[in-house]
């Protein structure tokens, strides 16, 4: 059988990225799970600021076609503004139906403060809006700064039970990756995406 793919997206771009440390652990965890992985930081691809018009503008069609290769797909966000970020937005708006229908979801959000959870549901919204089937269990890591011992190529979790929850999200993403979802309900009827 073929092992369940999973694409983790992170959605920051900065060098000691938190989001980042804590999905390559989410990776890590569904790789022992069994799947094959592949981390897409947004930071090495070429995405201009969305425009409708030009909607494969710089490495768009490459990179949605690494999305469409998922059977589940990570979405991490730091948390701005209590919500997720403009650079997870901006990627997600090259994506549509073809890259999240029936796809498996699972969300992890960091923040800077206490209270990650606006972030994941923002993104649920999302996801809802895409007809993807989004994992119960969602990961939040809450007051990043302290959240992480060593540098960004050599860090490791302070705190077991964050490290468990994020763990987690890879591990279901793997067990839930080739479910068949039926995600239909009266709002996927009413939500045309980006069809004319
Ligand atoms: C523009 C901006 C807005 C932010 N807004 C919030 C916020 O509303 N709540 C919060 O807890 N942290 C907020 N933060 C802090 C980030 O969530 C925190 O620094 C996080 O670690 C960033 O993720 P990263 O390390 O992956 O870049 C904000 C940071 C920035 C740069």
């Amino acid at each position: 059988m073929t092992p369940p793919h999973v694409v983790a997206i992170c959605g920051s771009h900065r060098d000691e990225s938190h989001t980042r440390k804590a999905l390559t652990h989410a990776l890590e965890a569904a790789d022992s799970a069994g799947a094959e992985t592949d981390l897409l930081d947004l930071r090495e691809w070429d995405l201009p600021v969305f425009d409708a018009d030009d909607d494969d503008a710089g490495d768009a069609a490459a990179f949605t076609r690494r999305v469409r290769e998922a059977d589940a797909i990570l979405l991490g966000t730091p948390v701005y503004h209590g919500s997720y970020s403009s650079v997870l937005k901006n990627a997600l708006d090259y994506c549509g139906f073809d890259e999240f229908e029936n796809k498996t979801v699972g969300l992890l959000a960091v923040a800077g403060g206490g209270f990650p959870i606006t972030a994941l549901d923002h993104l649920r919204s999302v996801c809802r809006a895409l007809n993807a089937w989004v994992l119960p269990h969602q990961a939040a890591v809450p007051n990043a700064a302290g959240a992480f011992d060593g540098s960004a190529e050599d860090w490791s979790f302070t705190d077991d039970g964050a490290a468990a929850r994020v763990a987690t999200l890879g591990e279901r993403a793997v067990e839930y990756a080739n479910i068949e979802p039926d995600p239909a309900c009266f709002e996927s009827a009413e939500n045309v995406g980006a069809d004319d």
